[in-house]
């Protein structure tokens, strides 16, 4: 099997599984007859949102925008605008959907971009969160689970590139 080296299970693939139909449901019940756009930020977050939004019985939009912070396994402090985003967003209801809000640095760049672009609101849905690193500035409104200030890969994060298509989230040492 694909295991990165020098790593250990952090989450296990059934453990994941429980937590994401667990939001999906939540997000189901709380967005009801509204209009909702689920924007997947990109690259981390691809495979979680494309299991969340299968658990989300709803009419909904998804969207992408691609932004960048982490350099190997650190981050970098500054954030890159790959793909920007193109939907109108005016009267919709959103939720951005994180891999994982490790400094908040990219977070922080998300939420003042969209308050220009006059959503009806807008939620945060993180994968994972490191809280002893962001100091709980943020209120993530649909959360998978916390971990401590770790390098984890798997479940779409990656270190340079790999590891993306691992089905556990595993720590690893680099
Ligand atoms: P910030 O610091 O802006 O970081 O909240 C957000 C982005 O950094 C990446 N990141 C990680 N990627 N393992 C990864 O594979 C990690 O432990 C990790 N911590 C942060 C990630 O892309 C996230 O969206
Ligand atoms: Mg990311």
């Amino acid at each position: 099997m694909n295991e990165p080296k020098n790593s250990s299970i952090l989450f296990h693939e059934h453990a994941i599984k429980e937590v994401v139909a667990k939001i999906g449901l939540q997000i189901t019940t709380d967005y009801k007859g509204r209009s909702l756009v689920v924007l997947g930020v990109l690259k981390g977050s691809f495979v979680f949102l494309a299991d969340l939004i299968r658990h989300i019985d709803l009419d909904i939009e998804t969207e992408f925008i691609q932004l960048a912070s982490y350099d190997g396994a650190k981050s970098s402090g500054k954030v890159t605008l790959n793909a920007p985003l193109k939907t109108d967003l005016r009267n919709h209801h959103v939720i951005i959907v994180e891999d994982i809000i490790d400094t908040g640095t990219t977070l922080d760049y998300l939420l003042a971009m969209l308050k220009g672009k006059g959503p009806a609101s807008v939620r945060v849905c993180a994968f994972l969160s490191k809280p002893s690193v962001h100091k709980n500035r943020y209120t993530i409104d649909y959360q998978g689970f916390e971990i401590a200030n770790e390098f984890v890969v798997g479940y779409g994060l990656d270190y340079r590139g790999r590891y993306r298509n691992c089905r556990h989230v595993y720590q690893i040492k680099v």
